[in-house]
């Protein structure tokens, strides 16, 4: 059988544990723990007639004009900010994601880092850890309570939907989706308001963001919005670090307008060591673990190879971008 060259931009097994489920496809990737640089993983593209390429790779237009038989790029992820779309689009490349399959990881770590916000999990296993818990005490470790807490949703998709309902399930929050036509079609089975930014503004205790990152997103939590919140609030951010303005959410918590911060993404990723926000007890951040679960990955991993058979087949993806 003619085999058609796959590259994967970084060494990740389930491909190899995938490879016999497509045959026609000649999966390479790097050696394990091998880091490619941009030229490293563009010299084996240029080799190639698919690639599946990582959040992490830039895949803007230079490296694209640069491709030689490249006919499908499917990124790993469910956000595609790190390639140019339109410079594929123009050269005839289909470019495909990995939605759906991670919706409830990343819903799941969005809920996880507001339940560690509220109840100061973070700081307290620090405390006990330490060997500072000397009491029970009814008035000292108290959290915030969320019932019926009002939540503001940017980004109301997938993502923002699944996080919305659960945070509905578990304790009854009134739902606000920030006024945002959104591309993802709404199948909701609990109630929500869509409200303009200044109801939004005046009435959300908690903003938990779920949106692409692109123009009109970027820094979209930023001063003004901090300063025009009324109510001091949670911020919670699942989706791209692009999206936050990091100064700006250290004089938050500053004030006290921010309560807290729960980040799985972070700008720049992975975020410094020396990060000014990391020395605040009111601030989680994980290192961008939204899909993370074995199950998921595995998923991801098969919608990949599914958008290139698809793709090298002349056929339209599974999982279309463009
Ligand atoms: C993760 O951030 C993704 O876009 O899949």
């Amino acid at each position: 059988m003619n085999k058609t060259r796959v590259f994967v931009s970084r060494h990740i097994n389930i491909f190899n544990d995938a490879s016999s489920d497509f045959p026609e496809l000649e999966i390479t990737m790097p050696n394990e723990g091998k880091f490619l640089s941009k030229g490293e993983i563009l010299k084996e593209a240029k080799d190639s007639d698919a690639l599946i390429t990582l959040l992490s790779d830039q895949i803007d237009a230079d490296f694209i004009h640069q491709l030689e038989n490249v006919k499908v790029i499917s990124n790993f992820a469910v956000g595609f900010n790190n390639i140019d779309v339109k410079a594929a689009s123009d050269k005839g490349i289909s470019v495909g994601n990995t939605p759906d399959t991670l919706t409830h990881s990343t819903a799941e770590t969005a809920l996880t880092l507001l339940l560690m916000l509220s109840r100061r999990a973070s700081e307290l296993q620090m405390k006990v850890k330490a060997g500072d818990w000397k009491r029970w005490e009814p008035e000292v470790d108290n959290g915030y309570d969320l019932r019926e807490k009002k939540v503001g949703i940017v980004g109301f998709g997938r993502i923002g939907q699944a996080f919305a309902k659960m945070a509905y399930q578990i304790w009854d929050a009134e739902i606000l989706v920030w006024e945002r036509p959104s591309a993802h079609q709404i199948k909701c089975d609990f109630p929500f308001r869509v409200v303009n930014p200044t109801e939004f503004k005046n009435e959300v205790d908690i903003i938990s963001l779920h949106c692409p990152l692109n123009e009109g997103t970027q820094n979209f939590l930023n001063s003004d919005l901090i300063q025009s919140m009324r109510k001091n609030f949670f911020f919670i951010n699942t989706a791209r670090g692009g999206c936050h303005d990091e100064t700006e959410l250290l004089k938050g918590l500053m004030s006290g307008k921010i309560l807290g911060v729960g980040l799985d993404v972070t700008n720049p990723e992975p975020m410094l060591k020396d990060s000014p926000l990391l020395q605040s007890e009111r601030v989680v951040v994980l290192p961008h673990i939204g899909s993370a679960t074995d199950r998921t990955r595995k998923e991801m991993a098969y919608q990949c190879l599914e958008n290139i058979r698809a793709g090298l087949k002349g056929e339209t993806l599974p999982f279309p971008v463009n």
